[in-house]
Formats: structure tokens, C-alpha cells, sequence
């Protein structure tokens, strides 16, 4: 791709196999058809993107990382309808390409036309050049761990201006996936039962999906304290040790096993016993990601007799176009505490300890905001 004249070198969050993460310059293309040039006010640091530096999901592209992010349209390419400047915006890191069957389904969550898996834009191009003029690959199809981005406008959800940066920015990824889980995946009932294992910023959005639909208990099971104690927050009656309690036993003993158990770590040991935590007739909920290629072993006559079931869930089997509005709207009518779930908004340039942090499992979500930008955020928060 040549570099088009003009375009201003940003710094970006980048990794590169060999070099790891780093800090570099790049450079912006431009807005072609049906693409969207979106200024990012606000991006969280998730665990998929730590995958990536940590290497249990191999890339030999080099990446601007980022994949859960908020900002306000800049400009749009030719054909672009839905979308205009100055309109204050989500990004979907799965945009789908509307036009096959599952798409047509709806369920754009299983789109097999996306190009964002393949960290491209839908025409295979990738939007950014480093200083050399090479191409970096856009984590996602969306790379927000920098200034700008060029994204197709089935990623892009406009959302209400009231809604604070930092908030949208977790309506990318973990919230509208961990609601997601628990409304769409799961479609859990008033009253079940149901645990979730692993509270970081997906668990935490899966326990505040079970208090809206009436799930009780919410059981949390943690190793840090400082999780749980939000997880208490935010719903779960009951939290747990997991390095203290034997859960299957526990659940066992006292509700007879769960309905639900959410997986939201990736962890293979917690996936195999998942089984053992349910009641006859109930469900495990895949949402943490494991390495690729590894393996779980399971019981099959217990899942056959029983009648329990395994689901997997890919993005919260949301319609980021129908679902990242609606929670954006239960936020503000004060139904979704979001901002519970922000830990520090931070520089850019803070992604490495961020990083480092999200794998020692300390602290809350962290949001990683462009040099110059943070007056422009709206909830006050510590920086750090
Ligand atoms: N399915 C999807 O579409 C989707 C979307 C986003 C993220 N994810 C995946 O979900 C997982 C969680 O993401 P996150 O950003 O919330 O990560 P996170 O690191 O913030 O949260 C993980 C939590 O698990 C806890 N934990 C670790 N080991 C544990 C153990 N042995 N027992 C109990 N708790 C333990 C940690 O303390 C932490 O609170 C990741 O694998 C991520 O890639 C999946
Ligand atoms: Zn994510
Ligand atoms: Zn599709």
C-alpha cells in the first residue's frame, strides 16, 4: 500500500512476532468506499489481545493490537449510509459481512464472510503502513490501540452522545459479550442457578447479564479477593475461593448443582471440570479462549445421561448492530452499573503494564486512552 500524502504518523500499540510488543509510528490510509475513518476516544485492554502478546494464538503479521474500543466518526468513505461524522460510535470487533447465510440467519455472530478474523479490512487491505511503508495488519480488522482507524461500517454502532467513552469502549467486547452469554448464548431463566468461573472484565459482565434476568444465586469464583468484591457489587450472592473451595463439590452439596456454569478464564483444568458443577439437564457456557489446538477431556456418558449440555460462545451470540445500543441504553437508564467495571484510564503508552497486569490478574479492566484525549473523556477516574 503507498502511504497517501498527508497522513500524519500516529504512535500504536504493536506486536510483532520476534519483537514482541512495541510502540511505533504509523500511518493511516485513506477513507475508501464503505470504510470509516473513526478518531478512538477510548480503548479496554482484554485478554484476547494479551493471547496474542503471550503467543497461545500465533501471528506472524505484525499487529496494531486492540480490539474493544469507543470514538467519534471523522470521516466516510463513498457509499457509507448509516454513519456520519461527528456521530459518537462502538466498534464491533466481529463486523459481518451481511451478506451470507448466517448473516442472512441473523446471526451475524457466526458470519462466515468476516474478514475481521483475518485481521483485514473486507477488501484484504489493512489500512495502516509503518514508517517504512510496509503494511500492519489491524487486530481484528480494527487495531484501537491507536488515534485513528479505518474500519468497514458494519463495525461501526452508533450509540447515544451521553454515553461516557470509557463505557462504550467496554461495549465492544467483554460487556456485550458477557451479557451477551448469559441473554443470548444461554438464554438463562428467571431463578437458575448459575456460577461463573473467572471474573475479570468478561466474568464481571456475565454476573451483571445474570442479575438482570433474575439468576439466583449468582455464585463467583475467583482467586483474588479483589474480584469477588466486585463481583458481590455488581450481583453474585455468593462468592468463592477458587483456589480455597472445591466448587464442583460445593455446588453439588448445597444447590444440587448449577443450571449455568460460565467458563470466562480459557483455562483447560476449569473447562473439564465444568461438567461436574451442573444439575441434570443443565449447561456449560464456553466463553474464556483457550490456546488454539488445545484439548479437554470430558465424561460423555455423564453429558448423555444427565442431559447436560456444552455451549460455545463466540462474542455473546450478539447482533452488535441490535445489542450494543440496547446496552448502551440500559447503562443510561442505570440498569447496567458499567462504570463499576473501569479500572484506571491510562495513557496509550501504559499498554505494556497494562498487559502485564491483565496476566497477573490485577486490578480492574484498564482503558488505554490516545496522547491528548483524556480531557475529552466523561467519567471522572483515576489515571494512573
Ligand atoms: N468468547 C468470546 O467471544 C470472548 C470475548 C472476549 C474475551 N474472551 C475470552 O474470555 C477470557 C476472559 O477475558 P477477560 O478479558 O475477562 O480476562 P481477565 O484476565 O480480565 O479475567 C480472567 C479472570 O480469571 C481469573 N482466574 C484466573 N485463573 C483462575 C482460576 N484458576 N480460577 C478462578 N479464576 C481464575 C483471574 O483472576 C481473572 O479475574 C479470555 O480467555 C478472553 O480471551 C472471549
Ligand atoms: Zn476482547
Ligand atoms: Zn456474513
Amino acid at each position: 500500500m503507498t502511504v497517501p500524502l498527508g497522513s500524519m504518523p500516529a504512535a500504536a500499540i504493536t506486536f510483532r512476532q520476534g519483537a514482541g510488543l512495541g510502540i511505533e509510528l504509523i500511518r493511516l490510509g485513506e477513507t475508501g468506499p464503505g470504510l470509516v475513518r473513526v478518531d478512538i476516544k477510548a480503548t479496554g485492554v482484554c485478554h484476547s489481545d494479551l493471547h496474542i502478546v503471550d503467543g497461545d494464538w500465533p501471528t506472524d503479521r505484525p499487529l496494531v493490537l486492540g480490539h474493544e474500543a469507543s470514538g467519534v466518526v471523522a470521516e466516510i468513505g463513498a457509499g457509507v449510509r448509516d454513519v456520519q461524522v461527528g456521530d459518537h460510535v462502538v466498534l464491533s470487533w466481529f463486523a459481518p459481512c451481511g451478506r451470507c447465510v448466517t448473516c442472512a440467519s441473523g446471526q451475524a455472530w457466526l458470519c462466515s464472510g468476516t474478514t475481521a478474523i483475518d485481521n483485514t479490512l473486507p477488501d484484504g487491505s489493512t489500512g495502516f503502513t509503518d514508517d517504512d511503508g510496509l503494511e500492519v495488519w489491524p487486530y481484528l480488522g480494527l487495531g484501537t490501540f491507536t488515534d485513528s482507524v479505518l474500519v468497514p461500517e458494519s463495525a461501526v454502532i452508533v450509540v447515544s452522545d451521553e454515553l461516557p467513552f470509557e463505557v462504550g469502549a467496554l461495549l465492544g467486547c467483554s460487556v456485550t459479550t458477557g451479557v451477551g452469554a448469559v441473554v443470548n448464548t444461554a438464554s438463562v431463566p428467571v431463578g437458575s442457578v448459575a456460577v461463573v468461573i473467572g471474573c475479570g472484565g468478561v466474568g464481571l459482565s456475565i454476573i451483571m447479564g445474570l442479575k438482570l434476568v433474575g439468576a439466583n444465586p449468582i455464585i463467583a469464583v475467583d482467586l483474588s479477593a479483589e474480584k469477588l468484591a466486585i463481583a458481590e457489587e455488581l450481583g453474585a450472592t455468593v462468592v468463592l475461593r477458587g483456589d480455597e473451595v472445591d466448587v464442583p463439590a460445593h455446588l453439588q452439596e448445597h444447590y444440587g448443582g448449577a443450571d449455568f456454569a460460565f467458563e470466562a478464564i480459557g483455562r483447560i483444568a476449569t473447562i473439564e471440570s465444568l461438567p461436574s458443577m451442573l444439575s441434570a439437564g443443565g449447561s456449560a457456557v464456553l466463553v474464556g479462549m483457550t490456546p488454539v489446538g488445545a484439548r479437554a477431556s470430558i465424561d460423555p456418558f455423564d453429558l448423555a445421561d444427565q442431559g447436560k449440555s456444552i455451549l460455545g460462545c463466540n462474542y455473546g451470540s450478539s447482533v452488535a448492530k441490535r445489542d450494543i445500543p440496547r446496552l448502551a441504553d440500559l447503562y443510561l437508564a442505570g440498569l447496567l452499573p458499567l462504570d463499576k467495571l473501569i479500572g484506571l484510564v491510562r495513557p496509550l503508552s501504559d499498554a505494556s503494564s497494562a498487559l502485564d497486569e491483565l496476566r497477573a490478574g490485577v486490578g480492574l479492566r484498564s482503558i488505554l486512552v490516545p496522547a491528548g484525549r483524556e480531557e475529552e473523556l466523561q467519567v471522572a477516574r483515576p489515571t494512573g
